[in-house]
């Protein structure tokens, strides 16, 4: 289940068997030579134990395998079926609009990059495109402290750490500091034109679990399930199960809410020919709205379904204290009772 144990174990067992050879290195020289071991008798007791304490550890924890990984995976994919709205509200009441993919660690982990090819010719399995998360939101109970634990000794890293990118991978409604009032429905660059908001059309703050983003290029969120945004709510919203899902138009893009307005875009259009210069000119990228994008979706035609344990949490990492998958589950679709229970996010030491 756990490398971490396991690779602390290992540790711990090379630290003793250092501290052995040392301890027998020093009592040799001692001038009276008297009542000493062969240093080559404590080694190897030393050795012994440490190898009977790994083998009982091996044995309670076993190893990870990518196979393993993926099927970790596939009580949430089950729950997820059978509770996210997507499904259970606007797939069966005929208020959705393009067509899902459902992505996995299957997909992502073992087929993605060309994986398929890998196994044909090497006989076996292996994540190509990325690592895999040391501890994901899957494993319960964690292991981890968390980083707010280490800053109660560690006050100046936490704090440092705690203003840096590596800490603000994800964060809550609440914690969007550059966004006036933290109204995160509010066009964010109104002196453009651009209505592009941090949120898309129909998803309130009420209604995601994280924001993932900073001013510097993009913003996306993760639904109170723990699934990408990759769509937003037409005539209605998402906390209410209302209205229309539709594919695509989830990204706000700084770029273009700020800069390229379409007056801008018609400059750049009479250099670079084919720059577009209207929303339709987007064409699978585009959006009702000027400045938001579409990602990990072509829009209105289709959209990744795609869990944040499938991709985002590798690199966009949180935490969670429950003890159970169970609590997990009892817990997911309130994304208040989600950030409750959350007791890391961001890149620690830890991580
Ligand atoms: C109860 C207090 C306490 C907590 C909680 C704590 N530490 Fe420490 N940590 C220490 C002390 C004391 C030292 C110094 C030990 C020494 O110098 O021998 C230390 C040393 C370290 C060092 C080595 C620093 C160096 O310069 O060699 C790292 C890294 C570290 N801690 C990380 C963490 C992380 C990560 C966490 C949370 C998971 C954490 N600590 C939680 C007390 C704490
Ligand atoms: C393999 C690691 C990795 C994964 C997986 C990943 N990201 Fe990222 N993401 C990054 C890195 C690294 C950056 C910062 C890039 C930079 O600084 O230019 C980033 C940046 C972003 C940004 C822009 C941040 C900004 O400040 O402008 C958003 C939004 C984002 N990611 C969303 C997501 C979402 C949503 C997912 C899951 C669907 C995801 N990412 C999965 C590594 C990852």
């Amino acid at each position: 289940m756990n490398w971490k144990w396991g690779r602390i174990a290992a540790i711990m067992g090379a630290f003793a068997i250092l501290v052995a050879l040392r301890a027998t290195e020093k009592t040799a020289v001692t001038p009276t030579g008297a009542a000493v071991k062969p240093a080559a008798t404590q080694a190897k007791t030393a050795k012994k134990s440490v190898a009977a304490k790994t083998a009982v550890k091996a044995h309670e924890e076993e190893v990870r395998t990518l196979e393993g990984y993926v099927e970790q995976e596939k009580f949430f994919h089950d729950f997820l079926k059978k509770n996210h709205p997507l499904f259970t509200d606007y797939e069966k009441n005929g208020r959705l609009v393009g067509k899902y993919q459902i992505s996995d660690r299957e997909e992502e982990f073992v087929e993605f990059g060309g994986g398929k090819a890998f196994a044909e010719q090497n006989n076996r399995h292996a994540a190509i495109t990325y690592r895999l998360g040391m501890e994901s939101i899957l494993d319960l109970p964690n292991k981890f402290v968390g980083a707010k634990k280490c800053g109660e000794c560690h006050p100046v890293q936490y704090e440092k750490w705690s203003r840096s990118r590596h800490a603000m991978v994800v964060r809550f409604p609440d914690e969007m500091v550059e966004i006036p009032g933290k109204d995160l429905n509010a066009p964010l660059y109104p002196g453009s034109g651009s209505k592009s908001a941090v949120l898309p059309q129909g998803i309130t703050a009420d209604s995601v679990y994280a924001i993932i983003g900073t001013p510097r290029t993009k913003y996306g969120f993760l639904d109170p399930w723990l699934v990408r945004g990759t769509y937003h709510i037409e005539g209605g919203t998402l906390k209410d199960r209302t209205g229309t899902l539709v594919a695509g138009g989830n990204q706000f893009s700084r770029s273009w809410a700020e800069s390229i307005t379409p007056e801008t875009a018609k400059k750049i259009a009479a250099y670079v020919p084919g720059f577009p210069t209207t929303l339709e000119a987007f064409g699978d990228q585009s959006s009702p709205v000027w400045g938001t994008n579409s990602y990990g979706a072509k829009n209105r035609k289709s959209m990744l379904f795609q869990p944040a344990s499938s991709y985002c949490e590798v690199c966009h990492s949180f935490k969670f204290d429950f003890k159970t998958q169970n609590e997990l589950m009892a817990a997911l679709g309130n994304a208040e009772e989600l950030r409750k229970h959350t007791i890391n996010k961001g890149i620690s030491c830890e991580e």
